[in-house]
């Protein structure tokens, strides 16, 4: 919630949900209730509406629409297990018994890497990341392949491709099955692009068969030939991210240093723990890549510190501003290529070092 709005309602104190419209508390306390169940930490289980600050019934109902998207089997499942009133244990018994079963990952052959570059705010630096670490992984001697799962298909006009000249896209791999269209070599890296047509993928997909697992089933040739698959997200929390985390052995989240960049990371770490709960048990945070970061503000400061102590798991070195990125991505080269000398490029250098640690 911004400042504006927390300025808008002084009096609302934790806990007071008065601003909610009334023909949306049973929803929210509904979800609520769903949420405590699915919700991995115990504590979260026994939350009621009075317990949630304002920001956290916000974050609630911003949630409810991708919500209703990726989880309405359960959700119908719940609504008829709680017709029937099972209180308790068995409560938890029955539970367990409608939950549709955890796909589990434990056998997975492959031993390539799959990391998701996520965050649903938006030019947090994603696809940026993405095309630079590729591009160190693949100095490393590594075989790299990125995956631009963004319907507006940065990454793929950051590599040289012109999306509107794409006849084949990861859109068919998902929608249709068809194999990945690879470009090979760009620098070092290979790409399956996206244009404009993924966006459709986010209707069609709502109804398609084993929808979760697309993107997993669309990569399964290619784990066996990559070292290094790396997935770019569009800034949202819709089903194209969802199914990127669903595909992902691990997930990196980049976070601008900029005093609002805290504010999305619970509704992101919701949906993460909500991928590890049930469709990928295994995926894991490979860490925080805090961008575009300015040293010298000392809201820069503020804001990188508060990362450092969110205990999200390892933050690597910050990534500065600098306007070589936008020249960089204008040249369609990584910037190890544009300004070898640039601080970042040893940077992205040590960053993709410790993604080769990354177990
Ligand atoms: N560290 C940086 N400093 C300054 N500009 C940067 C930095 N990293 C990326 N940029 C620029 O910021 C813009 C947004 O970056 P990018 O597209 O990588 O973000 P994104 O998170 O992928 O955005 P979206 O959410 O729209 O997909 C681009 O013009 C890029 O060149
Ligand atoms: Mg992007």
């Amino acid at each position: 919630m911004s400042e504006k709005k927390a300025g808008r309602k002084p009096s609302i104190g934790r806990g007071d949900s008065r601003w909610i419209p009334a023909s949306l508390l049973p929803l929210v306390d509904f979800l609520i209730a769903v949420e405590g169940v699915l919700n991995p930490y115990p504590t979260a289980r026994s939350k009621k509406r009075k317990d949630y600050s304002v920001e956290e019934l916000e974050d609630l109902l911003n949630w409810v629409s991708a919500f209703w998207l990726y989880e309405s089997e359960t959700i119908d499942r719940l609504l008829h297990w709680k017709s029937l009133k099972v209180e308790g244990e068995a409560k938890d018994y029955s539970l367990s018994r409608i939950t549709p079963p955890i796909i589990n990952n434990d056998n997975n052959p492959t031993m390539s890497k799959i990391i998701t570059v996520f965050n649903q705010s938006g030019g947090v630096g994603k696809s940026t990341l993405t095309m630079n670490l590729g591009y160190h992984l693949a100095q490393h001697e590594h075989r790299v392949l990125l995956i631009d799962m963004d319907p507006q298909a940065s990454l793929t006009a950051f590599m040289g491709l012109e999306p509107f000249e794409l006849k084949k896209t990861i859109y068919e791999s998902v929608m249709a099955s068809e194999p990945l269209p690879i470009h090979t070599d760009i620098y070092g890296v290979d790409l399956a692009p996206a244009n404009i047509n993924l966006s459709g993928a986010e209707l069609e997909l709502v109804v398609a068969d084993m929808r979760d697992y697309r993107l997993k089933e669309a990569l399964s040739e290619a784990v066996n030939q990559y070292d290094y698959i790396l997935i770019d997200c569009p800034p949202s929390l819709g089903i194209l991210s969802y199914i990127s985390l669903v595909a992902a052995t691990h997930v990196l989240i980049p976070i601008q240093t900029h005093y609002k960049s805290l504010k999305g990371t619970e509704l992101l770490l919701r949906t993460i723990a909500r991928v590890k709960a049930r469709p990928n048990k295994n995926l894991k945070i490979a860490g925080v890549i805090p961008t575009m970061h300015e040293a010298r503000t000392v809201q820069g400061g503020m804001a990188l510190q508060s990362i450092q102590a969110s205990r999200i798991g390892t933050i690597f070195p910050a990534v500065p501003r600098s306007v070589s990125f936008a020249d960089a991505s204008q040249e369609h080269l990584p910037l190890a290529l544009h300004n070898p000398k640039h601080p970042a490029v040893a940077l992205f250098n040590e960053i993709a070092g410790s993604l080769e640690a990354l177990v």
